[in-house]
């Protein structure tokens, strides 16, 4: 539900690109809760917080008086979280406006039970293709579950007389070949962003690899709540660094090709540190976000040149005889890193530690300071274990062997400090 049908419409394809449930939208709860009368319970409901509280939240009371184990999610674009769920306890989640596709997709697979599939061809409305004036995307008729037919070719124009054909004869929808659903969702997502002048826009993170997030996710048992509080945790640290104009130039430059060797690595690395932590416990809320900005940040002083072949660089960096340049500039790289978060305005310590210490090595074979893991702090301590983790996993074949080879190795490497305790914690979640 969203009572702006173009948000709803966005929702709609996003949702339509991997969940394989039936999917009802409306701009009005009161037409939602007919169905729902109609049809039964929903596997989830997501809704916009006007639709929660503009009709005197009739619908939430329904839900209310069903006791719904339903999953709500909500969308906002004033989230005050903590008050607006303290006061509509069954909200499940909240997620900002304005919406990042990647990250609504992570959250309602992280919650949904069902399957997902790949569909061939993605729906859209045909006033949606007209109001983006198309000629992007091949368009495609449905014939059947299995059938389309190429209407409209690739840099043809579509015209209102077009649609008035097809309206007249009852066709309210077209369809784009499944590879195309990534770029129109990016069309769709920019244009409702260049409207409400979002900041954030840029930095989203583009979760190219949702699919490694949830088969890491599913081998280490975490639980939707693990993975909500995860994504909570990203948006608010992106939230904490668009605010900074300085910030958010490097990262939009540093981030602005989600396939780079570079995003994907950032990407995976904050959802992950936020995810260990929130699997693990005790770092609560303010830690997740403090690790989520630190891996935003900890690498943007290095090149993507370097990205390519960072193993030999980490090799010749903890080497304290190479005194190259290109070397030294390297080993610096946390400093670099570091001067940034200095001009936050809520400067974090925490976060400016993470991100020197993020190469320091339990035996003190580390760098830049060479600290052993008695003057390594829990966070970055944390941080460290789970670059582990990813590293095992970007070096590895497959997901599940990558992470069996992390655990046995981890058992016997972290033996000190920090590191040991949190890597028991973290053994004795998965065992359950
Ligand atoms: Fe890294
Ligand atoms: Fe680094």
């Amino acid at each position: 539900m969203d009572p702006n049908p173009e948000i709803l419409n966005l929702q709609e394809t996003a949702l339509s690109c991997f969940y394989s449930g039936e999917i009802f939208a409306f701009e009005d709860s009161l037409r939602a809760l007919e169905v729902i009368q109609k049809k039964g319970v929903p596997e989830m409901i997501i809704m916009d917080h006007r639709n929660l509280t503009e009709d005197d939240s009739l619908f939430y009371r329904h839900l209310d008086v069903e006791k719904l184990a339903t999953p709500l999610i909500v969308c906002s674009e004033n989230a005050q979280e903590d008050k607006f769920m303290n006061f509509y306890p069954l909200v499940t989640a909240m997620i900002e406006k304005p919406l990042s596709v990647s990250s609504f997709t992570y959250l309602v697979k992280s919650i949904s039970t069902l399957q997902t599939r790949q569909p061939t061809h993605v729906p859209i409305k045909i006033p949606t293709l007209l109001r983006l004036g198309m000629g992007h995307f091949d368009l495609y008729l449905k014939l059947s579950d299995k059938n389309f037919v190429k209407i409209i070719h690739k840099g043809e124009p579509f015209f209102d007389s077009d649609a008035n054909k097809l309206f007249s004869k009852g066709i309210r929808e077209l369809f784009i070949k499944y590879e195309d659903s990534k770029e129109f969702l990016k069309f769709l997502e920019k244009e409702m962003n260049v409207e409400s002048g979002n900041t954030v826009e840029g930095i989203s993170l583009a979760i190219e690899n949702v699919e490694a997030i949830e088969q890491i996710a599913k081998f280490m048992n975490w639980s939707p709540s693990v993975l909500v509080s995860a994504q909570k945790s990203v948006s608010q640290a992106v939230k904490i660094l668009s605010k900074n104009n300085n910030i958010i130039s490097v990262l939009k430059r540093r981030l602005a090709n989600p396939t780079s060797a570079y995003s994907r690595h950032v990407g995976l690395l904050t959802y992950m540190v936020c995810a260990f932590g929130s699997s693990i416990g005790w770092i609560g809320e303010s830690g997740q976000v403090k690790l989520a900005m630190a891996a935003l940040l900890h690498d943007v002083a290095v090149d993507e040149a370097i990205y390519e072949n960072l193993r030999e660089w980490d090799k010749r960096a903890s080497h304290s005889g190479d005194k190259s340049p290109d070397t030294i500039r390297y080993r610096m790289h946390p400093f670099e890193a570091s001067k940034l978060v200095k001009t936050l305005d809520a400067f974090s310590p925490d976060v400016d530690q993470i991100i020197l210490q993020h190469h320091e090595v339990k035996d003190g074979s580390g760098f830049p300071r060479a600290l052993d893991s008695v003057r390594i702090g829990h966070l970055p301590a944390l941080f460290i274990i789970v670059e582990d983790l990813v590293d095992f996993i970007d070096d590895g074949e497959n997901i599940e062997t990558s992470i069996t080879d992390f655990i046995t190795w981890g058992r016997e490497y972290y033996d000190s400090g920090h590191f040991k305790k949190i890597f028991t914690a973290f053994e004795e979640k998965l065992k359950g």
